[in-house]
């Protein structure tokens, strides 16, 4: 059951309208809220390459975390030389603390189905699939239901809407690690193989499923296509970052009382979000945002007037990643934090890199010895330094976002990191440092 924050009442709600309703997988409450008004448009009105020009004014971007050109990526597909085509909905959800795909799959699966339905139709694609995380077993029955009940009534299937286009589509249960939401692993996953990270280009719109173009898009950007279709480019465009448009799902979670999910309309300030979750937990006082799941950067209470975008949350250091924004009260220490997510980036590198594989481990082990009391003086030098190489030697997106959680630490929390560094102790009281005091006293 997803927890649903209240949100403004001038926000729009597109990807959660309909939340909460007592059948998910009514086929007839969806159509009577407009489901599969987007596809019928589609195909009656403006046919592939319109259905392509209209997502392309719409300016949505890939909510997946990259932000990519949804209308680029779909046009590529369409373009690719080959006879057989594919669309692969993302619903593995690699961050294991963040329910946003599993909300909307459960609360809204004829969204998520219709949007995959007119990306099928604008690339030429026959046979689609929703790839979900398997141990999200309620989405899976749901969207299994939807896809019957869709195809049955003839919204999917054979010769849509007369058209001549057969539509299918089928849900595949993955199951694997946190690499396998990267999209050349999933692609890997439903061959039937052990995946890593390819080499890109050529991109998975040109080579992807079985050596096919394909077209991966997150299930939340599938999830506001048929809205868009239906109501028109400019509506979308009109809300929210002009720069990428629309709303996104984000989760809130941590030291506040009331953790969920909202619709946010890009752009809102990373302070508003956080307030829709209510107030601090026992009433704490807020240290730290963690923007963006595991390889999220630890931003400091003054940066909470950054723009929830692409662009602005890079330049502060953070990132969209999972969607997830995790709060910390000044209970928690942001060395022992960004230690833990490094040493879960590090664990969860494929191994395929060296300078991840590799370096990911060193940088969790300068936190490691900052928070133990082990550290050397050139620690701070080298978290820079090796977080600089590593970016710049990253095969796949992990790695770029890998040295978030550290370098956030060193450019925010200098203080803090200090006092572990060079005095061997820990302000909030979580790490025990062996070392000495100024004092000369041991701790
Ligand atoms: C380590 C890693 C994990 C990822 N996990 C997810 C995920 O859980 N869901 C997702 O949609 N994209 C994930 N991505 C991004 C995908 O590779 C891909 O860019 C995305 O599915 C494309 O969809 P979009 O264009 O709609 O954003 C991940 C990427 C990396 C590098
Ligand atoms: S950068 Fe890291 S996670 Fe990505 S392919 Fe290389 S080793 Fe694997």
């Amino acid at each position: 059951m997803t927890t649903l924050l209240a949100t403004p009442s001038t926000w729009p709600r597109i990807l959660t309208a309909g939340f909460g309703a007592t059948d998910p997988t009514d086929l007839d409450a969806a159509v009577a809220a407009g489901a599969f008004e987007g596809l019928t448009r589609a195909v009656r009105t403006h046919g592939p390459t319109g259905t392509i020009a209209l997502l392309r004014a719409s300016g949505l971007r890939g909510r997946g975390g990259g932000g990519f050109p949804t209308a680029d990526k779909w046009d590529a597909c369409a373009m690719a030389q080959g006879a057989v085509r594919h669309v692969v909905a993302n619903g593995y959800e690699s961050d294991p603390a963040t329910h946003i795909a599993r909300g909307l799959m459960e609360e809204r699966p004829y969204a998520v189905v219709e949007g995959v339905a007119i990306a099928a139709f604008a690339v030429g694609a026959t046979e689609s699939y929703i790839a979900v995380r398997a141990e999200y077993g309620e989405a899976i029955r749901r969207l299994e239901a939807a896809v019957a009940r869709a195809e049955a009534a003839g919204h999917i299937g054979a010769n849509v809407l007369g058209s001549g286009r057969d539509i299918f589509v089928s849900v595949r249960p993955v199951r694997g690690a946190y690499m396998l939401g990267e999209e050349t692993v999933l692609l890997k996953a439903l061959e039937g193989k052990r995946g890593q990270p390819e080499q890109r280009p050529p991109y998975p719109s040109e080579r992807g499923l079985w050596g096919r173009p394909t077209v991966v898009n997150d299930v939340v950007t599938l999830g506001a296509v048929g809205w868009i279709v239906a109501n028109s480019a400019d509506a979308y465009a009109a809300i929210g970052d002009p720069e990428a448009p629309g709303t996104t799902l984000v989760q809130v979670a941590g030291a506040i009382e009331e953790p969920g999910i909202a619709e946010v309309p890009t752009g809102t300030r990373l302070r508003e979000i956080v307030d829709l979750a209510g107030q601090m937990a026992s009433g704490h006082r807020l240290k730290a945002v963690v923007v963006g799941g595991p390889t999220g950067g630890i931003l400091p209470p003054r940066e909470l007037d950054t723009p929830y975008g692409y662009a602005a949350l890079r330049e502060v250091g953070a990132h969209v990643g999972s969607g997830s924004i995790l709060v910390a009260d000044e209970r928690a220490c942001v060395v022992d934090l960004a230690t833990l997510l490094t040493r879960y980036c590090a664990d969860e590198a494929c191994g395929k890199t060296i300078p991840c594989r590799i370096g990911l481990r060193r940088l969790a082990e300068i936190g490691q010895r900052a928070a133990s009391g082990h550290a050397r003086p050139t620690d701070p030098a080298l978290l820079a330094d090796l977080s600089a190489d590593i970016v710049a030697s990253a095969l796949c997106a992990h790695e770029r976002a890998a040295t978030n959680p550290l370098t956030s630490v060193l450019r925010y929390f200098r203080p803090e990191l200090d006092e572990h560094l060079l005095r061997s102790a820990c302000p909030a009281g979580v790490c025990h440092p062996i070392g000495v005091t100024p004092a000369g006293t041991a701790t």
